[in-house]
């Protein structure tokens, strides 16, 4: 049976831009009554006040889902504005695009922070007045839910993501877990899993933009029709649901044809590795320059990766290539031709 919005109270988090404000534009559109949460005071009071236009009761509270105070706050104010809860969207999240050798261990909790701890918190904090919703909407099939909108990064790891799919892998496992867990309670858990998407604000989304893989944030889907989504897993209760064609393929492919994937991966890499590697000599770094004798700026590392180059060429088993010294495991810091080696790029 579809999930009736009309009346029900939906905490979002996140909905001050992005993904989380086209969903609780929509839900406002359904009649659902909204709890809304971001730290942006003024951005989440005008997507408060837009959602109010079209009819809707809504109660905005300025929210940091790292604090765990501010997190209690917004439930309390929640349940003692509109009496109870029946469904919780985890929408609020952040991202670090650049690769992991080079990040810092503070980008790395940020991220854990805002997308698994916050949201495994806020799930945490409802899930007594989701369960009590249950008990109330029994006789008329009403299922409170949970949506995290996590993303295909929790599927696969994709490379220059790294804390990012760190972070929704965990949030992905929780929702598995919980799914099974919370059955006895009467309360779904949704997963909603976007690809790339077309942010509001790309720089506020980064917390380090760095990353040098191709990846089209500006031809990729849009927030809305990621919402879209989002209410379609909510009312035809979808236990996971790939949004967008690069998810959606991603999602597909990863079980119908793993090797490929994590090829498509790697070719990713190779290509920034072999750019950096073409600029490297053009500036004249690391490379044989004409006016010097040959060998002169060879490194080891030079001479391995021409190795692996040719070995590949010759179509030795990927074993006998990952046979190399161990210089270019270790690699130098910066260096991209020892980085689209490194053992972690691995098959
Ligand atoms: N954009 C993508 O390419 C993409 C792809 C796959 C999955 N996703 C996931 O989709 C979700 C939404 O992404 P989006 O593109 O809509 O991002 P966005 O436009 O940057 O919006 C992120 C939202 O999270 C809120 N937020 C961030 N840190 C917060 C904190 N500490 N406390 C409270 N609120 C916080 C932001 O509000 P304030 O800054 O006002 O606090 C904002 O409302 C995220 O979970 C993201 O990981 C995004």
């Amino acid at each position: 049976m579809a999930r009736q919005l009309r009346d029900r109270v939906v905490l979002v988090t996140g909905a001050s831009r992005g993904i989380g404000r086209r969903v609780a534009e929509r839900l406002a559109r359904c009649g659902a009554r909204l709890v809304l949460a971001a730290r942006s005071a003024d951005e989440l009071e005008a997507v408060a006040e837009q959602c109010r236009g079209v009819g809707a009761a809504v109660l905005a509270v300025r929210t940091d889902l790292t604090v765990p105070d501010d997190r209690q706050r917004l439930v309390a104010e929640g349940i003692r504005r509109f009496g109870g809860l029946d469904v919780l969207v985890n929408a609020a999240g952040v991202c670090s695009f650049g690769e992991f050798s080079s990040s810092e261990p503070r980008i790395l909790r940020q991220v854990m922070e805002v997308n698994f701890f916050a949201a495994a918190e806020m799930i945490r904090l409802c899930q007594p007045h989701l369960a009590e919703s249950a008990h109330r909407g029994e006789p008329d099939g009403w299922r409170p839910a949970v949506v995290n909108v996590a993303s295909i990064c929790g599927r696969w790891g994709i490379p220059s993501m790294t804390e990012h799919c760190a972070s929704k892998h965990a949030l992905v496992g929780l929702s598995e877990a919980l799914r099974a867990e919370f059955v006895r309670y009467g309360i779904d858990v949704l997963l909603v899993l976007p690809g790339l998407v077309r942010s509001d604000d790309l720089q506020r989304h980064l917390l380090r933009n760095e990353g040098k893989i191709y990846l089209d944030f500006e031809n990729a889907p849009s927030p809305e029709e990621v919402a879209r989504d989002v209410l379609r897993a909510l009312q035809r209760r979808r236990a996971e649901l790939a949004s967008g064609w690069v998810s959606w393929g991603v999602w597909w492919s990863r079980r119908l044809f793993p090797r490929a994937v994590r090829f498509f991966m790697q070719r990713k890499v190779w290509k920034f590795a072999r750019r950096d590697r073409h600029r490297l000599a053009q500036e004249g770094q690391g490379t044989v320059r004409k006016e010097e004798p040959e060998g002169a700026r060879r490194t080891a590392a030079d001479a391995a990766h021409e190795e692996g180059l040719e070995s590949a060429r010759r179509g030795e088993p990927e074993a006998a290539r990952r046979d190399e010294p161990e210089v270019v495991r270790r690699g130098e810091e910066g260096d991209a031709r020892q980085r689209w080696r490194s053992p972690q790029l691995q098959p």
